[in-house]
């Protein structure tokens, strides 16, 4: 590791020497630890991000429709025949899920990790618990404890820990959940500059779900899945309470048609549900995400009367764990605007009461590109998605649990 002075040289040169502006004041170990998260930081890489703040992603490429099948236009016949290959899979340990739970849930309004928001159900149980039971629904049926992984952060690692153990890892045994951290990346004010968040933290946040991919490598899973025989990983939001990783109909087809990678979809509401949308971006697959759809394609329609980009990624991604190993690094950051409080270059605390920094980060639908085609199953929404994002209104505990309640008491 490098020293102070070196440190110091390093950060002159970039106009950054407010890192270290209470390095003085630190204890030791502080002063250690401070050095090591400047001397991590890719400063090149955050030029370029701020440099490009304005530039919209993929505005060049070309988007085009992408093929989808509607799950209630499977034949009897088929879905026999997918359904056994599914539970094949299940039955033989050949897939694990991973929940991706390093996000903030700043939206939401709750402190703390998403999946610790407990849901009020007529028995009040979080959101990892209620993943927990469809973990256990499994074993019930098929005598398989599937591997459960659990992408954390940096920000809410050791509390996401603390909570299974002192849920007694909801009976599912340690040892077959597995914790791993995604990456950060510092955020930049307004200026373009790292910021501290304390005096001896430099202001990180994660970088995104699309941190999955290096975050896997990095924490030699992928090794460990292909060690195991798992060739298949399910992927998900960890705020969709009806997710359903083992419906053996759509993995079954993913194995028949031999597929790297397979997402299920539902049909779009509105042209302006927040929802990213399933499609071809210079001929691979893709999503466009809501924060850069732009109207006319939202509002795009067919003869029919359809929404030409009415399929919706809504967070359930199956891959082979050997396309995962495809898939490269350099994933395109996108850029968001949010309040934060800081300290700034002159060691004043800023308060966030306006957006006033810039968070890059990566999607996770941006691995699909490293396939040719992808399988797109839309489903149905009832059976399938009830997110909670939001403190009131659309996407809130309300409607998830109304949607939940509908599903389960039919
Ligand atoms: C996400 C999708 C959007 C989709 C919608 C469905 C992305 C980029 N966008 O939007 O296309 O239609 O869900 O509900 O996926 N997360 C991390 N680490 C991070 C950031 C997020 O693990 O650094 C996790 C969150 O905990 C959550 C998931 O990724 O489980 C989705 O992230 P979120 O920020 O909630 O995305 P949305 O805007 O809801």
């Amino acid at each position: 590791m490098k020293n102070y002075e070196e440190i110091y040289e390093y950060l002159k040169e970039r106009n950054a020497t407010h890192l270290l502006k209470f390095y003085d004041e630190l204890s030791a170990e502080e002063q250690t630890n401070l050095l090591e998260q400047i001397e991590i930081i890719d400063f090149d890489l955050m030029k370029s991000l701020y440099d490009n703040r304005d530039v919209i992603p993929d505005s060049e490429n070309k988007i085009e429709p992408i093929g989808f099948t509607k799950f209630d236009d499977i034949s009897e016949e088929d879905k026999k025949r997918y359904i056994a290959l599914g539970e094949e899979v299940i039955k033989n340990k050949k897939m694990a899920v991973c929940q991706l739970a390093g996000g903030q849930g700043s939206r939401l309004g709750h402190k703390g990790p998403k999946g610790t928001f407990i849901v009020e159900l007529d028995t009040p149980k979080s959101i990892f618990e209620l993943f927990a039971e469809k973990l256990h629904a499994v074993y019930n049926k098929y005598g398989v404890k599937i591997q459960w992984y659990v992408m954390t952060s940096e920000d809410n690692d050791e509390e996401t820990q603390n909570f299974f153990a002192s849920h007694s890892f909801f009976d599912y045994g340690k040892e077959n959940i597995t914790f791993f951290k995604q990456g950060e990346l510092p955020l930049l004010n307004y200026n373009g500059n790292p910021v501290l968040a304390s005096k001896s933290k430099v202001f990180k946040a994660a970088d995104g779900n699309g941190g999955v991919y290096e975050a896997l490598r990095k924490n030699n899973i992928l090794e460990e899945l292909e060690a195991n025989g798992v060739e298949f990983l399910g992927i998900g939001n960890v705020d969709n309470i009806l997710i359903d990783f083992f419906e053996p109909t759509f993995l079954g087809m993913m194995v028949e048609q031999n597929r790297k990678v397979a997402m299920k979809s539902v049909t779009k509401v509105s042209p302006e549900e927040k929802v990213g949308v399933a499609c071809k971006i210079n001929g691979k697959p893709g999503v466009v995400e809501y924060t850069e759809i732009s109207e006319e394609m939202a509002n795009l329609r067919d003869e029919n009367g359809n929404l030409v980009y009415g399929e919706s990624y809504f967070g359930f991604v199956v891959y082979t764990t050997s396309f995962l190993k495809e898939i490269a690094k350099g994933l395109t950051y996108h850029v968001a605007k949010k309040k934060n409080s800081y300290i700034d270059e002159e060691g004043n605390e800023v308060i966030g009461e306006e957006p006033n920094t810039y968070k890059f980060e990566m999607f996770i639908f941006e691995g699909f590109s490293f396939a040719d085609d992808m399988l797109v199953l839309s489903v149905d929404r009832k059976k399938n998605f009830a997110p909670i994002k939001n403190k009131e209104g659309q996407d809130s505990p309300e409607t998830a649990i109304k949607l939940y309640n509908d599903f389960i008491k039919g």
